[in-house]
């Protein structure tokens, strides 16, 4: 056995491990078990601060690696020791579920972050780690604990200063999510906003909302789906929405950069002592998708409304109108719909994580009969600003006399479109030389750039078409100069007609 098999073994033996400490119940953290009656039987003793065992740590701006500060509830000179600023905002760093009980590395990556967007904050970090370093199913029911917990803290530190509940926001990652949604539920008032990052998913996948985060938790809850892959209940991030806005990066299944191949390398590189958030890395991925938006704000990443994953990767669902549409992360609008919206969006692997996304719409005529699956296909684009060569994209389908839509992402930013290259790449398997290359006729491209909202139409470089050939040159297409002037003598025409008409133009 090499030593990368042996690498794999490990790799493999950890991550079982992990997951069977993740998955060891199916059973939902709900009314059965021996910690129900504590959320019932809650109200009646918020003041009473005895029983409280988590901690709360003051981070400052300039040493956010440790606690230094507790402020204790029920001991308000702690509040004034802590230099604790009332005057401005407060976030709530909640983490989750621990094997080595100590905090991860993030912990202090995001305080940074916090403190870089928003400087005279107050940084909290909830301690719980005695109770996240249990067997899963344990941990997980301590949410209930931990929730309440914060409740009381944040009840007991609102009404000492008489502190605005418009100015806080808890931040929980996958336990810690459920923390915060238990925590929010208790509160007195609502609390402004929840952020979940991959809300745990055993034990809390089919629980009710009094367990979980939901939408009721706070006045805002926006949330970022990121390692859902696996049966439902089984994968370590949970798969439905449980905020007003739910965002599901790459489908939310599983993210860029953290396959097999990238953990390998991780592993030689580094060694086996980052083996946790290594196996993590897209359930991890959620806090750092978080951090980039704190800290990357001209780069902001976009999300748009979509059925599902699938449906999003046609291509169609980039449209801004209604706030189908939204920022990611910190800078997120605050809509609210009575239904949680799910918006997806691709990312690049590593920070700062915005790519630009585009709808590419073609229509290809032909001669004689052709019909294939999984066709290797790379695409150029180029605009005013920048460009991108050779995108690869696999066409699911590729049939005479059809249209196809497709997403395309690209990581720079290209401005406004100007060309596209269009190449239909060999398939090594079955390309015989004494086969006839395959043709197909294109007369137009259609692109639609979701970050700008703009629709552009290409025509054939030269002539009424272009060809796309099998293993051939690329098919060159340019803005179509005809289609935008007379689209716009359209509108203007429109305009004009309806502008001599009261009940016309009111409809518009
Ligand atoms: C829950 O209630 C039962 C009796 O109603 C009690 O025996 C048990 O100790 C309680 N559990 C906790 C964690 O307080
Ligand atoms: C709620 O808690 C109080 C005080 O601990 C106790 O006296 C009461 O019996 C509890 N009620 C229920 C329904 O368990
Ligand atoms: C595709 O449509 C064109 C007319 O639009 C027609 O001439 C051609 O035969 C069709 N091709 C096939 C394979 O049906």
């Amino acid at each position: 056995m090499g030593s990368k098999s042996v690498a794999f073994l490990i790799i493999w033996m950890y991550l079982a491990r992990i997951s069977t400490g993740f998955v060891a119940t199916a059973e939902p953290a709900t009314t059965e078990n021996t910690f129900s009656n504590i959320t019932a039987n809650s109200t009646d003793r918020m003041d009473d601060f005895s029983d409280i065992e988590s901690r709360f740590a003051l981070r400052s701006n300039n040493e956010p690696d440790d606690d230094l500060c507790y402020i204790i509830p029920g001991q308000p000179q702690t509040i004034v020791e802590c230099n604790f600023n009332p005057d401005t905002k407060t976030f709530i760093v909640i983490h989750g579920w621990t094997v080595t009980g100590m905090y991860e590395s993030w912990v202090s990556k995001l305080v940074t972050a916090l403190y870089e967007r928003e400087p005279s904050a107050n940084v909290l970090v909830v301690d719980w780690l005695v109770r996240a370093q249990q067997h899963y199913p344990t941990s997980a029911a301590y949410t209930k604990l931990v929730g309440r917990d914060v409740a009381k803290f944040v009840n007991w530190l609102q009404a000492e200063l008489e502190y605005p509940w418009e100015k806080l926001h808890l931040l929980g990652y996958s336990l810690g999510a459920h923390v915060a949604g238990i925590a929010g539920l208790l509160t007195k008032d609502k609390v402004n906003r929840i952020t979940g990052l991959d809300p745990a998913g055993p034990s809390f996948e089919y629980a009710d909302a009094q367990s979980t985060l939901s939408p009721d938790d706070a006045l805002f809850v926006d949330v970022l789906h990121t390692n859902t892959r696996g049966s439902p209940d089984r994968s370590i991030g949970i798969q439905r929405p449980v905020g007003h806005i739910d965002f599901y990066p790459n489908g939310g299944t599983f993210q860029p950069g953290c396959d097999l191949q990238n953990t390998m390398m991780m592993v030689a590189t580094t060694g086996l002592r980052n083996m946790d958030q290594i196996v993590k890395c897209s359930h991890e991925r959620s806090i750092h998708l978080f951090i980039d938006s704190l800290i990357n704000s001209e780069q902001e990443s976009m999300g748009y409304r979509c059925s599902s994953k699938e449906t999003f990767n046609k291509g169609v669902c980039l449209s801004c109108r209604k706030n189908r549409c939204n920022k990611v992360g910190y800078g997120v609008n605050k809509v609210r719909s009575r239904r949680s919206s799910r918006m997806y969006m691709k990312t690049r692997d590593m920070m700062p994580f915005k790519v630009f996304h585009y709808q590419v719409k073609v229509h290809f005529f032909g001669k004689t009969k052709i019909s294939y699956n999984d066709q290797p296909m790379k695409i150029s684009l180029y605009g005013y600003s920048g460009e991108k060569e050779n995108i690869p994209y696999v066409m699911p389908s590729l049939n005479t006399n059809t249209t196809v839509s497709f997403l395309l992402t690209t990581d720079v930013d290209i401005g406004e479109l100007l060309m596209v290259k269009l190449v239909w790449e060999k398939d090594m398997l079955i390309s015989w030389p004494w086969w006839s290359a395959d043709t197909l006729h294109i007369r137009k491209l259609r692109i639609k750039s979701g970050e700008t909202q703009s629709r552009v139409i290409f025509v054939a470089k030269d002539g009424e078409f272009s060809y796309l050939t099998r293993g051939g040159d690329a098919a060159v297409f340019v803005k179509d100069k005809e289609a935008q002037s007379s689209h716009k003598s359209e509108r203007l025409h429109k305009l004009r007609m309806q502008g001599s008409s009261f009940t016309k133009s009111s409809k518009e």
